[in-house]
């Protein structure tokens, strides 16, 4: 494709998004029964539905399609933290294990609709698990390997999953992660776990309950392979995914069947343009929507070879993530700016004393890249051949909304142009569309077939946080603009969620499991710049009367949150102050902190509302 065929169709997709979108249903998926209407209901009335009447099959989709021409070929090469061990497997191997396990969890009685908890590192399981989940429409809720036993439980409780899939542990640079263990415990106050299947991943001793655990290993071998793909609704609930918002416990976003599979497959193909030859590596991990859309569903519903590796970009050293694309010649290489920004910081030489000339296409996600890592990122990873598509997008979106196609003229920084289908605008405080060159919120004013459905059990939340705001229109929390060539900018959140490392925290998780601490009275969470991380987290505290401010009481804090959340909330800075600057209605004045976190106390912007104005001069003064 060409940059004008690419203008050619986006105003196709725009001017007539059934028909697009019907032709892409048909063309990257097998439907079982054909759908009738592609899509019903508006954003307005809150009652859009994809591909209305179709059935199908995830599984099948990914799987048994493929099986007629690509039964040999690698579906996914798995390479372990340790370089010595790696394992690829076919779309054929990955089928018969996937209709095993699928038939582990049907004698498990785990059926169409119900929840089954994932936690499991980057193995291959993991991506069996979820294939075999959607084989029998069941609903899977992967929950990142990094979160904490507490962040684990929660999840469990709030989806009411009936099963956990975890691993003896986990293995990350070197070091092991207790997963089992986190298992156990979050697992002891959920009444409707009455299973948890175990993958054995090192083989230490762990703990074992005879009545309710049982190993991935044994169970794989009282089963066959024979599993008939459960035919499902398009509206029929896919997976869960939890993500943090502004306010309040993280959300359960659920993406449905149909419409999100169109979405991820089509969005997959022209972003990535992948050729049946390529070997495709996104460094995600599952845990998050990247890993769910562009390390399985994307690239395996259209037949890719995909990458999955277990370890860290450090591990053995900086030079990890350029041998392992020499090792399999990797063509097209996703990654976040986070990880860009650590590996430019140690050097070129790590880079340069690797041959990486397979790489076609690069790509990033996750945050805004600024100019000067997207050119180290050109010029230095890529050798000036490779585009970059940076891919804007989030865990509601489903997909990529937002990036240049490897024919887009590029600016260093700039997500480009919208995809097919896909409509944004930006918008100023009074909801009116902003002219050019100016930063507004931006929404999305036209439905597509990857957004989330609903807040699991939540309609309202959903609502509200969505769809209220700007009335009819999809609020993303982001504030960006577009310059003089249309070209759209975005600057980051535009809410009360901070990205550290590109992990999404929200403010409000943080400040209560803060106040959980019985010295805390109250805590407000702000974001600094870091240069690595992208943000840190910088927590104001106000302590209880008789208590002694102290380096123990910061350590003290800083455990307490990575213990609930996970070691992702690491604290980059903790202040003691006397009081948190409030409006007379009570509201943290979260503006005003950011601004002295980061030493603006010239430009405070209007102060008129706080209810205690000598609340500032004791913050400024420390
Ligand atoms: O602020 C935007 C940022 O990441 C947020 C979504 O986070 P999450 O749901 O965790 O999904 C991340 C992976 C899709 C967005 O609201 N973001 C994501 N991609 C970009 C980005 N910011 C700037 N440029 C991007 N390419």
């Amino acid at each position: 494709m060409n940059f004008e065929k690419y203008k050619e169709l986006y105003r196709y997709s725009i001017e007539n998004p059934e028909q697009f979108w019907a032709e892409q249903a048909n063309e990257f998926l097998h439907w079982d029964s054909p759908f009738e209407k592609v899509l019903s209901g508006s954003f307005e009335k809150q009652d859009t539905r994809w591909f209305v009447g179709g059935k199908l099959n995830a599984s099948y989709n990914c799987l048994d399609r493929h099986l007629k021409n690509k039964k040999d070929k690698p579906a996914i090469i798995w390479e372990g933290d340790d370089p010595a061990q790696s394992k690829i497997m076919t779309y054929g191997e990955l089928y018969e294990e996937v209709s095993r396990f699928a038939n582990v969890l049907k004698k498990q009685n785990i059926k169409k609709g119900d929840r089954v908890c994932i936690y499991l590192p980057m193995i291959p399981e993991i991506i069996i698990s979820m294939l075999a989940c959607a084989r029998i429409g069941a609903i899977h809720s992967v929950v990142f390997g990094g979160f904490s036993a507490d962040s684990l439980r929660t999840r469990i409780l709030d989806s009411d999953c009936q099963l956990v899939i975890t691993a003896d542990e986990g293995v990350r640079g070197g070091k092991i992660i207790p997963l089992k263990k986190n298992a156990d415990q979050a697992v002891n106050e959920c009444r409707n776990v009455k299973k948890i299947i175990v993958v054995k991943r090192t083989g230490n001793s762990i703990s074992w309950d005879d009545k309710r655990d049982v190993w991935y290993h044994d169970e794989m071998k009282k089963v066959d392979s024979n599993c008939v793909p459960e035919k499902m609704n398009s509206d029929d609930p896919f997976f869960i995914l939890y993500t943090s918002g502004s306010t309040g416990k993280p959300k359960g976003v659920l993406h449905t069947t149909g419409g999100y599979l169109v979405f991820v497959a089509t969005t997959f193909k022209y972003v990535f343009d992948c050729a049946d030859e390529d070997i495709y590596w996104c460094t995600a991990d599952l845990g998050w929507i990247t890993g769910h859309s562009y390390i399985l569903y994307g690239p395996l519903l259209n037949g890719a070879t995909t990458l999955l590796f277990e370890g860290v970009p450090s591990y053995p050293n900086f030079s990890r993530y350029w041998e392992i694309i020499d090792k399999y010649s990797v063509n097209i290489f996703y990654t976040a700016p986070t990880a860009i920004r650590a590996l430019r910081h140690e050097g070129d030489e790590w880079v340069n004393k690797t041959s990486r000339k397979s790489l076609k296409l690069l790509g990033t996600v996750g945050e805004p890249i600024n100019p000067d890592v997207w050119k180290w990122y050109y010029d230095v990873v890529g050798q000036k051949k490779c585009p970059i598509v940076d891919t804007w997008w989030q865990t509601e979106t489903g997909g990529i909304l937002i990036s240049p196609l490897p024919c887009t003229p590029l600016k260093p920084g700039s997500a480009t142009f919208p995809f097919f289908g896909i409509v944004p605008e930006i918008i100023d405080e009074q909801g009116n569309v902003i002219k050019n060159n100016e930063a507004g919120k931006l929404v999305i004013s036209k439905p597509w077939p990857g957004m989330m459905k609903t807040i699991y059990g939540d309609q309202k939340r959903f609502i509200e946080t969505y769809f209220t705001e700007v009335p009819g229109k999809y609020l993303t929390g982001d504030r960006a603009h577009r310059d003089e060539e249309n070209y759209f900018w975005i600057e980051g959140r535009n809410d009360d969620v901070i990205k550290v490392s590109g992990h999404r925290i929200g403010t409000g998780e943080l400040e209560s499991a803060l106040i959980s601490v019985p010295e805390i009275s109250e805590a407000a969470v702000v974001p600094i710049p870091n240069e690595i991380k992208g943000q840190g987290i910088f927590a104001y505290v106000v302590i209880k009367p008789n208590v002694i401010p102290s380096d123990e009481l910061k350590k003290k804090l800083n455990n307490h949150v990575r213990e609930m959340i996970g070691p992702i909330a690491t604290l980059e800075n903790i202040q003691f102050v006397k009081a948190l600057p409030k409006t007379r209605s009570g509201k943290i004045m979260r503006r005003i902190l950011r601004k002295i976190a980061v030493g603006d106390v010239e430009n405070l912007g209007d102060v008129s509302t706080l209810a205690d104005s000598a609340v500032i001069n004791d913050l400024i003064a420390q």
